[in-house]
Formats: C-alpha cells, sequence, structure tokens
C-alpha cells in the first residue's frame, strides 16, 4: 500500500490525452476565448444572448450545440463535466447540484413508474432515503441486496430491472465492492451498472475498467475536496449500448418530443451521450437542479490537486486506522487497507494505490443504548482536530456518529445489515499533519478508557478487547 511517497504514474492514472495529473489540471479547457483567461472563468450569467432569432430557434430544437439559459448548460460548468468525463474515461457528463440530484437524475433517466432497481443495502443514508422513501412514492421499486453476496444481486434482477447501483466504497463502513462481480450481473440481466464513486474518487479507482456503465459523484466531497461547494456529476462511460434491446429503453431509442423528427440516440449517438442529452435535456431541464457558474469554478479548483491530496488523504487514513486498531477502547476498525479487513482482498484488487480516507470504528458497546450514545458523545467532545461535521471528503478531518446523524432514517435491521452499530463512529481524515490527527484521537479514547475503568462494563469491554 503506498503510503507518504507518490505511486508511480500506471495505467490507471492515464486519460485519453494523456496522464491522469494533467487531464486534472487542463482537461475539457481551451484558452483563446476573447478574454484570454488562463483559468476557466466564472460565468455567472442565467441567459446566453442569440445572434439571431434563427439561432435561437435551432438551439432550442437541440439542433445546435450552445449555450441558451444556465439551467441547462453553462460554459463553466462545461468544463467541470469535460473534466470529470475525462478523468472517469467518459464519453460525457452532466454537471449538477449536489451528489443527491446526481444519483436521482441518473436513475430517473433509466427507470421509471413500474420498473424496478437493485441496490445495495450498503449505502450513504440521504441515497437510502431517496431509494426506499421518495422512488417509492414515484412508483419506482428498489430491491436491497448485501453487496457481497453475488447471488443476490443475480435472484433480484427481474424483466422489469433497469438498473443496479452501488457505491465503490461504501459509506460509512468502507465496504470495497467487487465490483466486476455485480458487473457480469448486469452484463447478465442487459442494464446498465451504475456506480457511485464518491469515496474512490477517478484517482484512485476507474470504475468502467472493472465494468461499471455511468458513474455518480457527490463532488462536494473529494473531487472539489474543501468543504466550500456541493456539486454532483453523471458521467456515462460509454459501455452500455441501449439500442442492443430498443423496446427496453424507449426514452433513448423513440422518438423524443424535444428532438423534432428522432430519438436522443439519432441525434445524439455518433458524437457524445444520448443517455446524458437524456439527463441534462429532460432531468436537469424540468426538475432543476443544476450545478451553478460559481460552485463548477470551486469544484474545477478543487480537481486540479485531485491527486496530491488523495494520496495524503489515503496514507493518513491508513496511519489513523492501524493506530486505532491498537487502541483498547476500539472494539473493531473497519478500513479496508488493513489486513484485518473482510474486504482488504477486495481492495488490493480493486483500489491498488489506496482506499481513501472515510472509514469506521466502533467503540465497545454497553449494549443499552444510551449508554453507547453517550459514550460516543464523550468521545466526540474531547475531540479537538477532528471536527463534528455531517460531510466527508474534506480537508479537513470530520467525525460523525452515523446511526444518530447520516443514517438515522434507517431501521434497527438496515442498520444492522450496513454493519452500523450504536458505536460506530465514522472518521474522514483530512490533510492536518497524521500526527495531530493521531493524538487527537489518542486524547479522546484514552478518556474513554478511564470512564471505562469506572464503568461497570469494564471487566466486558476489556476481555471483548482482549478478544480482538
Ligand atoms: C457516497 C455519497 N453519495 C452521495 C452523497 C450525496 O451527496 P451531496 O451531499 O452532495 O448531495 C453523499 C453525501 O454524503 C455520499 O456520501
Amino acid at each position: 500500500m503506498p503510503e507518504a511517497t507518490p505511486p508511480a504514474a500506471g495505467p490507471s492514472r492515464q486519460t485519453r490525452s494523456g496522464s491522469f495529473a494533467t487531464a486534472q489540471v487542463q482537461a475539457g479547457y481551451v484558452t483563446g476565448l476573447a478574454e484570454n483567461t488562463a483559468v476557466p472563468s466564472i460565468h455567472q450569467s442565467n441567459g446566453f444572448e442569440f445572434s439571431s432569432l434563427s439561432e435561437a430557434r435551432d438551439l432550442f430544437a437541440l439542433r445546435k450545440d450552445g449555450n441558451i439559459y444556465s439551467r441547462a448548460a453553462n460554459p463553466t460548468v462545461l468544463v467541470f463535466e469535460r473534466r470529470v468525463a475525462e478523468l472517469e474515461g467518459g464519453i460525457g457528463a452532466a454537471g449538477v447540484a449536489s451528489g443527491q440530484a446526481a444519483v436521482a437524475v441518473a436513475l430517473l433517466a433509466l427507470a421509471k413508474q413500474g420498473e424496478h432497481i437493485v441496490a445495495a443495502r450498503q449505502l450513504y443514508g440521504g441515497t437510502v432515503d431517496l431509494l426506499q422513501d421518495t422512488f417509492a412514492d414515484w412508483g419506482i421499486e428498489v430491491t436491497f441486496v448485501d453487496q457481497d453476496d453475488t447471488a443476490a444481486w443475480e435472484a433480484a434482477v427481474r424483466p422489469t430491472t433497469r438498473a443496479l447501483f452501488a457505491e465503490s466504497i461504501s459509506n460509512p463502513i468502507a465496504q470495497v465492492l467487487d465490483l466486476g462481480a455485480v458487473a457480469a450481473v448486469a452484463r447478465r440481466a442487459g442494464v446498465p451498472l451504475v456506480i457511485d464513486n464518491t469515496v474512490a474518487t477517478p484517482y484512485l479507482q476507474r470504475a468502467k475498467d472493472f465494468g461499471a456503465d455511468i458513474v455518480v459523484h457527490s463532488a462536494t466531497k473529494f473531487l472539489g475536496g474543501h468543504g466550500t461547494s456541493l456539486g454532483g456529476v453523471v458521467v456515462d462511460l460509454g459501455t452500455f449500448d441501449f439500442t442492443a434491446d430498443p423496446g427496453r429503453w424507449p426514452q433513448l431509442t423513440q422518438t423524443y418530443p424535444r428532438v423534432p423528427d428522432g430519438s436522443l440516440v439519432e441525434r445524439f449517438g455518433e458524437a457524445g451521450s444520448p443517455y446524458i442529452a437524456l439527463v441534462k435535456t429532460k432531468y436537469v431541464h424540468d426538475l432543476g437542479p443544476s450545478l451553478s457558474a460559481f460552485n463548477a469554478f470551486q469544484l474545477l479548483q478543487g480537481l486540479e490537486t485531485l491527486d496530491l491530496r488523495m494520496q495524503r488523504h489515503t496514507a493518513s487514513a491508513l496511519t489513523v486506522a492501524r493506530f486505532l486498531e491498537s487502541h483498547p477502547a476500539v472494539a473493531r476498525v473497519h478500513h479496508p487497507g488493513l489486513d484485518s479487513s473482510p474486504w482488504h482482498a477486495n481492495a488490493q484488487a480493486y483500489l491498488p494505490d489506496g482506499t481513501s480516507s472515510v472509514f469506521a470504528f466502533d467503540l465497545h458497546a454497553t449494549g443499552d443504548a444510551d449508554a453507547d450514545f453517550r459514550l460516543v458523545e464523550e468521545v466526540i467532545s474531547r475531540l479537538r482536530v477532528v471536527r463534528l461535521v455531517a460531510n466527508i471528503g474534506d480537508a479537513r478531518s470530520l467525525v460523525a456518529h452515523p446511526a444518530s446523524m447520516t443514517h438515522s432514517h434507517m431501521s434497527p435491521a438496515q442498520l444492522a445489515e450496513a454493519y452500523i452499530t450504536p458505536t460506530t463512529v465514522r472518521l474522514s481524515i483530512g490533510l492536518e499533519d497524521p500526527r495531530d490527527i493521531v493524538d487527537d484521537l489518542c486524547r479522546a479514547l484514552d478518556g474513554v478508557s478511564d470512564v471505562a475503568s469506572d464503568d461497570a462494563g469494564a471487566e466486558r469491554q476489556l476481555a471483548e478487547a482482549g478478544s480482538h
């Protein structure tokens, strides 16, 4: 596992136009505009002036590419879209207002009322809310399966299934998906595999290399990287052939009312992505979750240092995980870079350059819900460097308690299926000096050991600690 030294550029870090490090700084932007800015400008304009009414008519009819109105397209957003598409190895991308919007529009473009999605049980809590609550309201059924159970993925597929969905590294337990196995199920089912690659980022994993068809990101997290700007992106990796079974995908293969005399495949099939055209011209256009030019600019700034940040995030997180594993107040550490992790083999296969910096650990549970909550609260209250914030992928180290925060809408059974216990603590390790992060956690946990020694359950806790 690479730590402080940058890994040599490998094939996973190549893009269409060259190395990953160059693409993250330059892709998608060509200088030569009237202003000649070296850095992509913030095009803070709602609308764009047409040279003539004929031009406006052609643009509205999607006969011609160009800017109409920033809800649908914006030049700063376009640079961000092109850059992420290049880093993921895709053929097109749609920038949207948040990761939540990216998941929603990516799936809405595939499944409508009466159709079905198979999703992993181990997902960010907001995505679970979207799939089990809002999608249910809209008549889109979702079956949740254990992401490690390939037979369960296979068994859940129905004739009405239109997508498989999972996170490549799950939030908060950091299970590493066996992407190849799930991609094989998607191929047999004839539906696209949609991967939320937020935690891995294209630097640590190009999901396309392992059979994904569509990638979504909460760009709010590592892509932006500084905790300043919400954003999301949907990328078509260009691997799924919607024309192989055209009856299944009428939204792409049959006459599209917004294109004169044709389908999206006919209009965008040769150059571009009919799927991304659908996401933009229908779902972003109609529902309105557009990425602002200012946020796209901020996200582009973040992207320029993605590889450098991911190297530091990853190395520091592994250092912190190793420390936690050695601390008696900690029952278990869910970090796929550790030999003890059930997902270590998947991490080696799918994330050879590191496993990102979002992971979790469990304190020894007392079995009493109130006492467990107080225990977690006690630890978190002692932290000074690591901040209590509902976010991940920030330059700052952040802590959260999934059971009472990000995943609080899930039932006890759902939490258990996602391996989240009342004493699970999520960390997102930032870019500070890792020694300061370890010292901070050490101070907080040593305090717990003192509390535990006064506690009636101390003996049992120590016995448990000994068994790990
Ligand atoms: C894996 C993952 N996907 C999607 C989202 C939603 O992203 P956003 O907060 O940008 O809407 C999150 C948010 O935490 C996340 O962790």
